[in-house]
This record gives C-alpha cells, sequence and structure tokens, in this order.
C-alpha cells in the first residue's frame, strides 16, 4: 500500500500584532510567520480501513490511555479531521492509515495541531495526485483553523485577517534557532480572551529580520497573566549572548530566540534544559 510521511514542522510567529476582535469573536491580526527545520511528522497509508496512531514524545498528552497501544480514537483530533474532509472534497474511496509522530508540546503557541492538520492534507495530496496549492486545500485547511493555511504553505508568510490572508516573504532560512516552553499547557482561546483590546498599531514595513525586531507579540501580556512563568523564560533568552531577537510564540507559553551562531544557540539551550524546561534547537527553514 502507498505511503508517505510529512513533517509537520514547529510554527514560529516572528511578530503577532492583534488588531482588533471581530464580530466572529475571531481576532484582526498582522502576523510573520516562520517555521523550524524540525517538528512533529505524519505518516499516511491506504489501507482497508481508517486508523489513527499517535506515537512520540507528547503521544500521551493526546490519546487517553489505552492499554499499551498507540490506537487512538479517529474522531476528535485535527489530524482526522483534515483527513475526513479531504476525503469528502475530492471524493476519494479509499480508506487511510494515519501516525502521528508527536515531538512538540500541545497547547504550545508552535502550530502542534495546526501543522499536524496541514501536513495531513499535503501527505494525502501527495497520496491522491492532489496539487498543493489547489485552492480548495486551502479552504478545508482555513475551516480547520486559523494558522492550518499558513502551516500549510510552510514557508515564511505574512499573514492577516484570521491570520489566513497569506503573502510570502524571503525568509531566514539556516538562522540558529531555539524554541523553550516551561511545561504549562496554555489555551489559545483564553489567552486572546485576557488581551486588553487596546490596538497597538500595524506591522512596519522592511527586510524580515528587522521588521521582526521592530514588531511585538501583543498576546505576550495576556499569556504571562496566565501562566507566569513565560516571563522567566523570556527573560533567560533575552540575556543570553549573541541573541538576534527573543519574543514568545502564537498564544505562548513556547518562546523562541534567533541566535547569530550555533555557539550562542548551544549555549542558551543548555541553560534553558538546565531549568527543566522542553527545548527544541534547530534552524529556521
Ligand atoms: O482557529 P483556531 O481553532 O486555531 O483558533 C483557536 C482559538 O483562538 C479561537 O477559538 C479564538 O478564540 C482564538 N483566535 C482568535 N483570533 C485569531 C485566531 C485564533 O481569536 N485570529
Amino acid at each position: 500500500m502507498p505511503t508517505t510521511t510529512e513533517t509537520a514542522p514547529a510554527k514560529i510567529n516572528l511578530a503577532l500584532h492583534v488588531r482588533h476582535r471581530r464580530a466572529d469573536g475571531y481576532h484582526e491580526l498582522e502576523t510573520l510567520f516562520a517555521f523550524a527545520e524540525h517538528g512533529d511528522a505524519v505518516t499516511v497509508r491506504t489501507a482497508d480501513a481508517d486508523s489513527f496512531a499517535i506515537i512520540g514524545p507528547f503521544a500521551a498528552a493526546l490519546r487517553p490511555a489505552a492499554g499499551g497501544t498507540d490506537a487512538a480514537p479517529w474522531d476528535g483530533n485535527l489530524v482526522t479531521a483534515a483527513a475526513d474532509a479531504f476525503v469528502a472534497t475530492f471524493g476519494i474511496a479509499a480508506h487511510h492509515a494515519i501516525t502521528l509522530d508527536k515531538r512538540l508540546p500541545i497547547a504550545s503557541g508552535i502550530g502542534g495541531g495546526s501543522a499536524d492538520a496541514a501536513a495531513t492534507l499535503r501527505a494525502l495530496a501527495r497520496l491522491h495526485g492532489v496539487a498543493v496549492q489547489d485552492p480548495a486545500l486551502h479552504d478545508i485547511a482555513a475551516r480547520l483553523g486559523a494558522d492550518v493555511p499558513a502551516c500549510l504553505v510552510n514557508r515564511t508568510t505574512f499573514g492577516t485577517g484570521r491570520g489566513d490572508t497569506l503573502v510570502e516573504l524571503d525568509g531566514l532560512a539556516g538562522t540558529p534557532l531555539l524554541c523553550v516552553n516551561p511545561g504549562v499547557a496554555v489555551s489559545t482561546a483564553a489567552v486572546f480572551g485576557a488581551w486588553d483590546g487596546i490596538d497597538r498599531g500595524p506591522l512596519g514595513e522592511g527586510p524580515l529580520l528587522e521588521r521582526a525586531i521592530a514588531g511585538r507579540n501583543d498576546l505576550e501580556a495576556p499569556a504571562c497573566a496566565i501562566a507566569p512563568e513565560i516571563a522567566r523564560v523570556r527573560a533567560l533568552l533575552d540575556a543570553a549572548p549573541g541573541v538576534l531577537l527573543a519574543r514568545m510564540s502564537g498564544s505562548g507559553a513556547t518562546c523562541f530566540a534567533l541566535f547569530d551562531s550555533i555557539a550562542a544557540r548551544y549555549s542558551a539551550a543548555t541553560d534553558a534544559a538546565a531549568q527543566g524546561w522542553w527545548t527544541l534547537a534547530c534552524a529556521l527553514r
């Protein structure tokens, strides 16, 4: 049976400006999306019946205690919701066995479920000869969640609207990146709900790094109010030698830093790990 594996790279918001709350409850954003070299992985193979399994370091956070097996219920995950939408949209008769290798912490501001759903769509598209640029694929992604279209593109982009109107940008590929999570899951809806409603202005123009440095993450203050550990992570990254930019990603709690050298990233990663925090050290893709 044909099999394909897609990585679901961690999503980083280099900057995230919240402009206003919309009538539909979502918030109008301006954000710079970038992606890490590493993340989760989704393997899809055609099969006689649908099945879903979750493996990897953060599998237990997602699937009920399953008596030693990796099997997870088909319903209730963004991965299987993506598969259901793909099959319905493109009239696919096949069933699929899907395995999610969960390497990123859940509810952590670096895409996670959104990246997994997008990787599932890319894998199914490859398996069934659908172009990844197919507008119907983008529509499915936008229905699954605000960040899923950006994760589908999987490249540095400027996002407006809910974060799902996208313009591709020249990125910072190869820049040393460190992500640090203090081990606390934060609800995206709760953080947006705690935003103070003050529009602090649009993102400026300019080359990507300068533009990101001049920007902000407007969700950092409400996220820190919910999870004060975030401020400690930020302080460690801010003080690290060789740091180009340190900030919280998305609705947190993961913070990231870009470095001017691999040695500087290594040193900061060692200090963060010594605090008992989860770290991901790689580069921007
Ligand atoms: O679209 P998604 O399910 O990923 O969004 C999760 C929650 O984050 C939404 O229910 C909403 O509360 C909040 N959100 C928002 N504005 C956005 C994106 C997300 O308010 N642009």
